[in-house]
């Protein structure tokens, strides 16, 4: 395995920087205030495009100089974006054939960010061209310690619509497929009149008058993940060949961006980088900040990895921006570091006085530096620099949860049991049990080695392939323990679904077989034999080598099995065929008490040392048995270790 050399040494805080907003004299003035903050990484160039070149073949490099000389001076190293993220409006205007096209067949025209089309030669030709003279300017400069390719690559551009993604889908399916046969198959489109004689038949799958073909659909998103991909590795290659700086592009990790497999992405960065904000329109979003966190470690292969943006406060763009408490983005970035980020980054350095983003938080607020929100930033800094020796340490964790972006793309079709059954939600709700029954858990992919894992648990994965069912089950009969959830193994990768009774690819391992299913309405609940509430999902499930843990009481499949446990090989495998409190069955899974708590609890671990983080999101003090010294408050812990309500500890802890 590669091994990842970061940007900065210990644990590092950063922060986007965008002078094109501001005057030079504002510059040295920020350089000065970074210095104070203790800044030690800036991403600079992000949208810079427009400034480099202003006109076609015009280039302008005096003021980017400037800035990173004046970093460079402040002894602060720079994350160095390529400029390509948003194209310039002379590029638009010359060759309008750049925009993006949505699924009703429409332009999204320049006037925001990212208005171009993945596809494009054009853009590519002109975004290369830009990249190679920022790379052999900034290639070797000693200030330079990451590259940033492009900025969040899909986060509003990911499916195109447009002619020439759609000759470009056509190529990459040939690539799939060879014959167009193999794709009819693949398609199974002898339903409702499809089958293609000839490739160029083939289109985008764009808004169509009724429900469209799945399985045309899962590839688009396949074809689209790859499409940015293939553009990120353009980028980064001509990067190495005027570098040897680093190579990276900010992932969204994140519960409403979800378009690109970044399984396949994760190999090709040199350092895997996440942008995460917390989302206030999920049901607790600072579970979701730990899930997330726990992906992009998986991402990672488990090695350290940077949170490349988070925000300060509130965010801009989502119905309510609410802002954080004194002490939350502290812990948020804690839960972060806790979780394998050896980096902590934000968007933005200065709030903008002027765009899109002007009522966005930042490092420093519009009040400037007699406030709260400043008095934190400095205060974050001064954590992060006494827990710095914890950084290169690996997170401990022996319960994984399988996560899948094309699981993910499939299981929410356009016609499927039941809209109100998310991928994410059933993903989200599995690990948040297991994080507060304080388990840290590795979120892998399907395929991974799981032989290390005392308990694998399976949320909703309706889409897997032949090989990885085989792999789950394999290390259940050597052993090993697993959970699967409602709606998984479905069908296999064309989106065709495994006859016999469902959970198909699980019914052996699981040892019971569906008939029907039988969703409920949002709303509606049924009572099961445990006496727990269930809600959304039952189905008609009876066992054929399992034992019934527990059964519906009432609903439409009253006196039907809900929870069955299989003994398989060595191994033991639960089923819970509806949504409920999993903590039970997760507890006994993972042989531990069920008891919930407040206070999140995670250990990285080094070749002769291990640290203990502890988080108490609560509102009263929590205990932990710890022996060490807390690098947080710089005090002894001898036996006891007290959080109070609402802070962090890091133990550096002794071995007994
Ligand atoms: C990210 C983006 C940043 C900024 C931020 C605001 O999507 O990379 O440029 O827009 O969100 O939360």
């Amino acid at each position: 395995m590669k091994s990842v050399r970061m940007p900065v040494p210990g644990v590092s805080l950063g922060c986007d920087y965008n002078p094109e907003q501001w005057s030079p004299d504002v510059w040295r003035e920020d350089a000065a205030l970074m210095r104070r903050a203790g800044v030690d990484l800036v991403a600079v160039n992000i949208f810079g495009w427009s400034n480099l070149e202003p006109s076609p073949g015009e280039y302008r490099f005096d003021d980017l100089d400037e800035v990173i000389e004046l970093m460079h001076a402040h002894g602060i190293r720079i994350n160095l974006g390529t400029g390509t993220s948003s194209p310039p409006p002379w590029l638009t205007t010359l060759y309008p054939e750049v925009l993006p096209v949505a699924d009703d067949g429409t332009t999204r025209f320049p006037g925001g960010r990212q208005a171009w089309c993945p596809s494009s030669p054009v853009f590519r030709d002109r975004a290369l061209d830009l990249v190679g003279r920022v790379a052999r300017r900034y290639g070797n400069h000693p200030a330079v310690a990451l590259w940033h390719v492009s900025n969040e690559l899909g986060c509003h551009n990911a499916l195109c619509y447009c002619e020439t993604s759609a000759a470009a889908f056509r190529s990459w399916l040939q690539g799939r497929y060879r014959k167009i046969e193999t794709l009819n198959e693949a398609w199974g489109t002898s339903f409702w009149s499809q089958r293609y004689g000839d490739w160029s038949e083939i289109q985008v799958p764009r808004l169509a008058l009724s429900l469209r073909n799945p399985a045309q659909l899962v590839d688009f998103q396949r074809f689209s993940s790859d499409e940015l991909l293939g553009y990120y590795r353009a980028e980064a290659a001509l990067l190495r060949k005027h570098s040897e700086i680093p190579v990276t592009t900010n992932f969204m990790v994140t519960a409403h961006i979800r378009n690109l497999d970044y399984w396949s992405w994760a190999p090709e960065m040199d350092i895997v980088a996440n942008d995460h904000y917390l989302d206030h329109r999920l049901g607790d979003p600072v579970a979701e900040l730990s899930f997330a966190a726990d992906l992009t470690r998986g991402l990672a292969g488990g090695r350290p990895w940077m949170l490349m943006e988070q925000s300060a406060g509130a965010v801009n763009w989502q119905p309510h921006n609410l802002t954080k408490a004194p002490g939350e983005m502290i812990r948020n970035s804690l839960t972060h570091v806790a979780r394998g980020a050896d980096s902590i980054c934000f968007f933005q350095w200065r709030a903008s006085a002027q765009g899109a983003e002007k009522f966005h938080s930042a490092l420093l607020p519009h009040a400037g530096t007699d406030t709260v929100a400043w008095r934190e930033v400095l205060k974050l800094s001064e954590t992060l620099d006494r827990i710095g020796e914890v950084a290169g340490t690996e997170v401990e964790a022996d319960v994984a949860l399988l996560f899948s972006w094309e699981s993910w793309w499939s299981a929410e079709g356009e016609a499927r049991p039941s809209q109100a059954v998310t991928y994410l939600d059933q993903v989200h709700s599995a690990h948040a049990a297991l994080r507060e029954l304080g388990v840290t858990t590795d979120v892998v992919p399907p395929d991974a080695d799981l032989s290390r894992y005392k308990l694998v648990v399976v949320p909703g994965l309706y889409m897997i392939s032949d090989t990885d069912a085989q792999g789950i089950a394999d290390y259940v009969a050597a052993g090993g323990r697993l959970v699967v959830t409602y709606f998984s193994g479905i069908v296999d990768e064309r989106d065709r679904i495994r006859l016999g009774g469902y959970p198909g690819a699980f019914r052996d391992v699981l040892g019971v077989l569906s008939e029907e299913f039988a969703p409920l309405k949002p709303g509606d609940a049924v009572t099961l034999s445990s006496d727990q509430k269930a809600t959304l999902w039952t189905e008609r499930l009876r066992t054929t080598t399992a034992s019934v843990v527990a059964t519906f009481e009432d609903g439409p499949m009253a006196g039907i099995p809900a929870i069955t446990r299989n003994e398989h090989g060595e191994g033991i495998a639960w089923y819970i065929a509806t949504k409920t409190d999993m903590s039970g069955i997760l507890a006994e899974a993972a042989g531990l008490e069920n008891t919930k708590s407040d206070k999140e609890v995670v250990r990285r671990r080094g070749t002769d040392r291990s640290y203990l983080f502890v988080i108490n999101h609560g509102t009263t003090p929590v205990d932990h048995p710890a022996r060490g010294e807390d690098l947080v408050s710089g005090k002894r812990v001898d036996g006891v270790l007290t959080v109070e309500a609402g802070g962090v500890a890091v133990v550096r802890e002794e071995v007994s």
